[in-house]
């Protein structure tokens, strides 16, 4: 099934306009997307009225030929339903199906994404352009796969999605006795007496109920993906062979479950757009990556994905998934586009590539003259071909050409971070003890530390198999039910190590504090009781022995058998432990009280990953060099990424699969260069 897409290359491409331009664009498109190596597109995300201009009016003379032109050009697409955006008769017949906000601002039509994934008037219009489009294309020589909609996320509060969110309240809880428990309505009056009294979490005097806002989010995101999952199934049933994908925003602003939605889709595929500059942009390149592929092990994708052309048999095929988005020259800050430095776009590539992407793609392949983004990069600049943008992506082309042999590959890890969508949603209610956490953070900041100290980590969910790996970090994972502590318990009797950052398993599922002493969920692994926190102030810190720096958080902890390895110095809490580490069976379990800054981070987990018997992926590369391998039964591809603007050395062995030179014992990589090593087997 997967083989329709998969022709054993690397994908290169990205989302494809035709409807933005003459025909006679088309063809020099097609000539331009050969000369790039280009075998995937995306066509027609946000085509809906210009498939369908008048209610039951198709024009689909367009896309036959623009279809027809890149298959005849060797070029795959990926048929996108159009259904993020739909046509101005469409809101016009169904004011309904306006999206409205927390506060009851009914939104008008005039971007995209307007529209109430409840309604249904809704539903039924994106069920019919679905239907439409997989009749005509579903066998069409060029499908390689089909794209359902755009980054699904956004949210509503209208009527349509108050009376939804009520039947998934009542098969969620069954009575209202259960729901009011598990909100702990007694609190300020909100005791339900029945289910019409329930509304949506709208726009409210002060701080709203935290069980209710987190069950809003579950109900959100299994809506979304309703919405997703009533597509596909018209599709699959139109040709089961053809693979089905929706491209995933990241954030966690965004009210998606992306682990659950990944048994949804035969392909996880991610957009990624990294928003820092300096640095931080290749550290979100590799967290956006490994998240992707810890989401894509709980896919379909793993069973179905094609061995690589040179690779060996494996019974368990590499998770597989792809970077359906990214920018092929910018990085938009908060008020700035950056325009990225050259190698840069490759190098982020690669990044997603070493870690499972099969390919790169972006958005977009030819930049608009008008439209919102017309300023958006693209492969195609509005300077056109004779570019720096689109040479590099000629180059990128051939690059992925020659790197097909990695799809054999699995990455590897000894490192497994825990995340779950729910925490970091919980860990937002305004009535938390700081405004300053973020759960996305405190994933991101222990990913940075792993990633600075060159370790390869995958990102695991709550109940994944742990077999493979020495080390488990939980990074403010907020929530822990049984389960999940069970979970985080086995895996230390089993001689596992574990890492825990504060707000950890401090509350149940439905965001009601554990009692006793914190973190109420793994206290007794810790060796240690918290009995109050001392959150900091934006521009405080606090000292930690040893000559590093806390922030954000801080917290009265209690030795009950964990051993200090820092305290803080001054303020309240000097002398008392700050970090620390408890012996348990044959692991270590460690405990960060407090976030470090990044110096001190890596040299804990440095220390941590030391204990556990974890090595960095390659001990001698230089700072500033990223290293990732995928490795295939007696053979391994050793990624190094040069991130400086200096040539640097790196002890290693190999081919680099990017020149073709040997390298022995030692490969130079040019400044903001890379290679790719097939490695001597290992
Ligand atoms: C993505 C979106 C694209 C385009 C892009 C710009 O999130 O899917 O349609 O808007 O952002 O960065």
């Amino acid at each position: 099934m997967v083989g329709m897409w998969d022709d054993g290359r690397l994908c290169h491409g990205g989302d494809y306009n035709p409807e933005q331009w003459p025909a006679a664009t088309w063809r020099e498109d097609v000539a331009l997307m050969r000369r790039a190596r280009v075998n995937l597109v995306t066509v027609g995300v946000f085509a809906w009225s210009r498939l369908e201009p008048a209610p039951g009016r198709y024009d689909f003379g367009w896309l036959d030929e623009v279809l027809d032109l890149l298959h005849d050009g060797g070029i795959r697409v990926a048929l996108a339903t159009p259904t993020a955006s739909p046509p101005p008769w469409f809101s016009l017949a169904h004011p309904d199906a306006l999206p409205v906000t927390a506060d009851g601002v009914r939104l008008h039509h005039g971007s995209r994404d307007t529209y109430c994934a409840a309604a249904p008037s809704y539903r039924a219009a994106a069920r019919g352009i679905a239907a439409t489009l997989a009749a005509r294309y579903a066998h069409h020589p060029a499908l390689a796969m089909w794209h359902v909609h755009n980054e699904y996320g956004t949210t509503c509060h209208c009527p349509h999605t108050e009376a939804a969110f009520r039947r998934w309240l009542v098969d969620r809880h069954g009575d209202l006795d259960a729901l009011n428990a598990a909100w702990a309505t007694s609190f300020w009056s909100q005791h339900y007496t029945d289910w019409a009294y329930v509304s949506t979490p709208r726009a409210t005097q002060y701080l709203g109920n935290p069980g209710h806002l987190l069950d809003f989010r579950r109900f959100w995101s299994d809506t979304l993906l309703a919405a997703y999952v009533e597509q596909r199934d018209l599709l699959k049933a139109a040709n089961p062979a053809v693979p089905v994908t929706t491209n995933y925003v990241l954030g966690d602003w965004v009210p998606v479950d992306h682990a659950r939605w990944a048994r949804e889709v035969d392909l996880v595929a991610i957009d990624h757009y990294p928003s820092v500059v300096d640095g931080g942009a290749e550290e979100q390149t590799a967290l956006a990556a490994d998240l992707a592929r810890g989401w894509a092990r709980h896919g379909h994708t793993r069973a179905a994905t094609p061995r690589g052309p040179a690779g060996p048999t494996r019974a368990d095929p590499p998770a597989t998934w792809l970077l359906m988005e990214s920018a092929a020259s910018q990085i938009h800050t908060t008020g700035r586009a950056h325009t990225k430095e050259p190698g840069r776009m490759a190098r982020h590539s690669l990044s997603h590539v070493a870690r499972g992407s099969r390919g790169a793609m972006f958005f977009q392949w030819r930049a608009p003259a008008g439209g919102a983004e017309r300023f958006h990069s693209a492969l195609v600049p509005h300077t056109g071909a004779d570019s720096r943008v689109f040479r590099e992506s000629v180059r990128l082309g051939e690059t992925l050409d020659r790197l097909a042999e990695i799809t054999a590959g699995e990455t590897t890890a000894s490192v497994a971070l825990a995340w779950d969508a729910a925490s970091g949603w919980a860990l937002r209610h305004p009535g938390m003890p700081s405004a300053l956490l973020d759960g996305h953070a405190e994933l991101a900041a222990a990913h940075r530390a792993l990633w600075r100290a060159g370790y390869g980590c995958d990102v695991v969910v709550p109940g994944d198999p742990l077999d493979r790996y020495r080390l488990l970090v939980l990074p403010a994972l907020y929530l822990a039910d049984d389960a999940t502590a069970g979970w985080v318990h086995d895996h230390v009797e089993a001689g596992g190590h574990l890492l825990v950052s504060y707000l950890s398993g401090v509350a149940d599922p439905h965001a009601r504090v554990h009692l006793g002493g914190y973190p109420g969920a793994y206290r007794d692994l810790l060796g240690l009781r918290v009995e109050e926190f001392h959150p900091l102030a934006a521009d405080e810190q606090v000292l930690l022995s040893g000559g590093g720096t806390g922030r954000i958080w801080s917290e009265t902890v209690h030795l009950r058998g964990a051993e200090p390895v820092g305290t803080y110095v001054g303020g309240v809490l000097d002398g008392r432990p700050a970090v620390t580490r408890h012996r348990v069976g044959t692991g270590t379990t460690w405990y960060l009280s407090t976030r470090p800054d990044d110096g001190t981070y890596r040299r804990l987990v440095t220390e941590a990953a030391r204990v556990a018997g974890v090595d960095p992926v390659c001990p001698a590369a230089p700072p500033g060099v990223e290293a990732v391998r995928r490795a295939a039964p007696g053979t391994s591809w050793l990624f190094l990424l040069n991130h400086t603007d200096r040539p640097q050395r790196v002890p290693a062995d190999g081919l680099d699969l990017l020149t073709g030179v040997p390298a022995d014992g030692e490969v130079t990589l040019p400044a903001g260069g890379a290679a790719v090593l097939r490695e001597h087997p290992r």
